[in-house]
């Protein structure tokens, strides 16, 4: 029997996990001729829908001359042309590739490479982490690190090595209060400072996903906030991971979320969509300052970290073609006009008094339920029966669809939202 993840078992008595048999562009098809359209990309995965030919065919083509082979010792055309297409796109900022295949084993290397770094400088005590308040950066012990998630992380808590936890910036807080959004992100980076003051000598990084916090419950801010932590982390010496898991490839309309702050990290993760969801794949971009810290002879100031599939032919043609599609589509341009369409259909939500909080980046549509968990279960629910699937977060109820819908299906996705959410005040 399959154990679930982020599940609770038992329930499953009660509520049992929906059989999905086929999926085809933005929908999934179920065992009883039922038809869903995946409002959250399958875990913000399937950026493309699902199944896109492009990736399909370049997914048959690969297999007709390379199933596998370890990135140790050689190397394939894949692997080479998705990191040279990457490193273009931070235009050299960052220069070097490092795979792995899910989210949180990227951020296990950006979290070794920063530190071994350091300890490759001489500098072996910088090895403490910060990250914001109510992060999530992954479920395997380096990445609960610096996940602010007592959910996840508590029952792990003697195997952990804790970050130190800084409040971020929250557009939501800065509007209660009566600031703006620059104002808050400026008082955050002061929080950010005196900590840098106080434990820089002993930090290795800070840690943060760049405009928006996803699984923190699609906590938006400015982008002065990465000007900032720019900033701070060169005057304090340390490193700047941007977890672009969820943010990247496109979602918060740039390719990369940090393209709007005009400021690059050191490292930088991404995973998810960049397969366009068909395989698993994540990647660390990281800058050539930290790539040349680990030149010298022996294997001790090498990077050593492997896993057996690292960089697999599959994932990565999976991958450049999907960015070949994202390029000669221009899908990121046609996104505005879908934001735009999706969110006009949300709009009657403003008015609605249970909802707070409406708010949109990019391709990320969002409010919170005044009225709690309890009500953005009721919406999922009312969603699923006309069509929809969503996952709420705790009182966030979101969409993070795929990219390529039309003007009818960008209305019907938030018309069907909204009409879900008006069903359960009535
Ligand atoms: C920002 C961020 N980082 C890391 C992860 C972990 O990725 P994975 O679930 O593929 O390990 C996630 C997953 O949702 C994420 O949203």
């Amino acid at each position: 029997m399959v154990w679930h993840p982020c599940t609770q078992m038992q329930t499953l008595i009660e509520e049992p996990v929906e059989p999905i048999l086929s999926a085809d562009g933005p929908w999934l098809f179920g065992e009883n001729g039922q038809k869903w359209f995946d409002g959250i990309a399958s875990w913000w995965t399937c950026l493309l829908g699902h199944r896109h030919p492009a990736i399909v065919q370049a997914l048959h083509d690969q297999l007709e001359t390379l199933d596998h082979v370890m990135l140790a010792g050689f190397t394939h055309p894949s692997a080479v042309s998705l990191a040279e297409s990457l490193v273009g796109l931070t235009g050299g900022a960052l220069t070097h590739v490092s795979y792995a295949s899910d989210g949180a084993s990227a951020l296990e290397i950006a979290l070794k490479q920063s530190a071994q770094s350091w300890r490759n400088q001489g500098l072996p005590h910088k090895t403490r982490f910060v990250c914001l308040a109510g992060s999530y950066h992954g479920e395997t012990l380096g990445a609960l690190g610096v996940t602010d998630q007592a959910v996840f992380s508590e029952q792990y808590r003697s195997l952990l090595r804790a970050a130190l936890v800084i409040d971020g910036p929250d557009n939501r807080r800065a509007h209660c209060v009566g600031v703006s959004p620059q104002e808050e992100a400026a008082q955050a980076l002061e929080r950010l400072e005196a900590l840098l003051k106080k434990e820089g000598s002993t930090l290795a990084a800070f840690v943060c996903e760049p405009l928006m916090q996803g699984a923190g419950g699609m906590v938006m801010y400015h982008p002065d906030f990465l000007r900032g932590v720019r900033t701070l982390c060169d005057r304090y010496s340390i490193h700047w991971i941007a977890d672009e898991i969820a943010t990247g490839c496109g979602r918060t309309g740039t390719f990369f979320a940090v393209e709007q702050a005009e400021v690059w990290p050191d490292l930088l993760c991404l995973s998810k969509g960049i397969t366009g969801g068909l395989l698993p794949l994540s990647l660390v971009l990281s800058s050539e300052a930290i790539y040349q810290v680990f030149l010298g002879d022996g294997v001790g100031r090498a990077f050593l970290h492997s896993h057996s599939f690292t960089g697999n032919p599959l994932a990565c043609r999976a991958a450049v073609a999907m960015l070949d599609f994202l390029r000669e589509e221009n899908v990121l341009v046609h996104n505005i006009q879908r934001g735009h369409w999706i969110e006009r259909a949300l709009k009657p939500l403003q008015d609605s008094s249970g909802v707070a909080n409406l708010r949109r980046l990019g391709m990320v549509f969002a409010f919170d339920c005044i009225e709690g968990s309890g009500r953005a279960k009721q919406i999922q629910v009312q969603a699923k029966k006309r069509g929809l699937l969503l996952r709420p977060i705790a009182s966030t109820v979101y969409l993070m669809p795929p990219y390529l819908l039309n003007e009818e299906t960008c209305h019907w996705l938030g018309e069907t939202l909204t009409a879900s959410v008006l069903e359960t005040m009535t």
